[in-house]
């Protein structure tokens, strides 16, 4: 088998694919490995280290892609780089297709068969290559919103924790999942007033439980959702239907009826969003002001924090790769339902129920 592992260059990505450890775990196996000149240098990998683990250093992207039959990214392919898709093509990356219908129908066109990283299940049902970068990004939301929330920064001017004898900020959090209960923890950590919010009871019962009713808990109801987004100086959107386009659960109004400056930090955005007046932003360009409101969504927060990021990837990822390493691709989806359960697209078809009722495919 040979891997590529290209450099990413999605807007302000400092990740990688793949560490030089698990590189050497796989050249060990049998693989050949090329990875891109500098693919790991913005997450502290250095190509002497790659070639030390057993790679291949090839020079350009048409290399790592062209003359592999696997190839290993972190985010989804940008337009540039949908030349390389081709049928005997096998690709293992986060691919969020419900928000990029222009990427799907490349894959289709092309029959790449295409492994999305937040569709892979393990066996309990969960989505253990979405979860890593979950509570990266949740984390990273709380300390990017109390930056934005400085005056200098466009934001109402109010620290999250206060300071004896005044009022704390206050967070709403909506989503009570991986990266809403790590946004949580983050937020109570820097002395917030919290309110999360979920569909799911027992994501609340487990919250209350932790933070013992110091956390207020509210069904996400439109009625409890708007009293907490009027009532909060940073919002964060963190809901996930998998697969799906994520629903739209703030609407306009209630952003309208938040205090100038306060802020939003949708997490969600990869899935398209959860907030009304949402909009794709970018590392380059984070923010924007609609309704007095200052917006963030960035959909690679982890990119962020590169290297703590490529370590959480990698760990999650390995046990695929290495599966699929040790025993060929086909007869690894055969062998493991959950890795199987990760195929969005094959053969000019996408595969999976969820993305394709969100892109109108069969
Ligand atoms: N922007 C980024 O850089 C970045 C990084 C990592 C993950 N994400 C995204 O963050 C989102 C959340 O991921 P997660 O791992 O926390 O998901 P999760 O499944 O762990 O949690 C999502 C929660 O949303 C709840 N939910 C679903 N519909 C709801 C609704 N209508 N109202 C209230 N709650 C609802 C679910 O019950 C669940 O508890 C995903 O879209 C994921 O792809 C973004």
């Amino acid at each position: 088998m040979i891997i590529g592992v290209p450099t990413e260059i999605k807007d302000g990505e400092t990740r990688v694919a793949m560490t030089p450890n698990l590189c050497h775990r796989c050249v060990k196996l049998g693989a050949t490995v090329l990875v891109q000149k500098g693919a790991g240098s913005r997450a502290g990998f250095l190509d002497t280290e790659y070639r030390r683990a057993g790679a291949k250093i090839v020079n350009r992207a048409d290399k790592a892609w062209g003359d592999a039959n696997l190839v290993v990214k972190v985010k989804e392919p940008q337009s540039s780089e949908f030349k390389y898709f081709r049928p005997d093509l096998t690709l293992f990356t986060y691919l969020h297709l419900a928000a990029v219908p222009k990427l799907a129908a490349a894959l289709v066109e092309k029959q790449v068969l295409a492994i999305a990283y937040e569709s892979v299940e393990s066996r309990d049902g969960y989505l253990p290559l979405l979860k890593p970068m979950s509570h990266i990004a949740g984390r990273l939301s709380i300390q990017t919103g109390a930056y934005l929330l400085q005056t200098q920064n466009g934001g109402s001017g109010v620290l999250l924790g206060g300071i004896p004898g005044t009022m704390p900020g206050r967070v709403a959090i909506v989503g009570a999942g991986n990266s809403g209960a790590h946004a949580c923890r983050m937020a109570m950590g820097m002395g917030a007033r919290v309110a999360i919010l979920d569909l799911d009871a027992s994501k609340l019962e487990m919250i209350d439980d932790e933070y013992r009713g110091g956390v207020v808990t509210l069904m996400a109801n439109p009625g409890n959702i708007e009293m907490a987004v009027q009532d909060c100086d940073l919002l964060i959107g963190a809901v996930l239907v998998p697969n799906a386009k994520a629903p739209t659960v703030v609407t306009s109004a209630m952003v309208k009826a938040m205090r100038p400056g306060s802020v939003i930090v949708d997490i969600a955005i990869d899935q398209g969003g959860c907030v009304a007046t949402i909009e794709p932003t970018s590392h380059r360009n984070p923010t924007y002001l609609k309704h007095g409101v200052l917006h963030y969504a960035v959909p690679n927060m982890p990119a962020l924090v590169g290297r703590t990021s490529t370590l959480g990837l990698t760990q999650a990822t390995e046990p695929y790769l290495v599966h699929m390493v040790s025993r060929g691709i086909e007869l690894a989806l055969q062998e493991h339902d959950g890795l199987a359960k990760g195929i969005n697209t094959r053969a000019g078809e996408v595969v999976n129920a969820q993305v394709a009722k969100a892109l109108g495919y069969r």
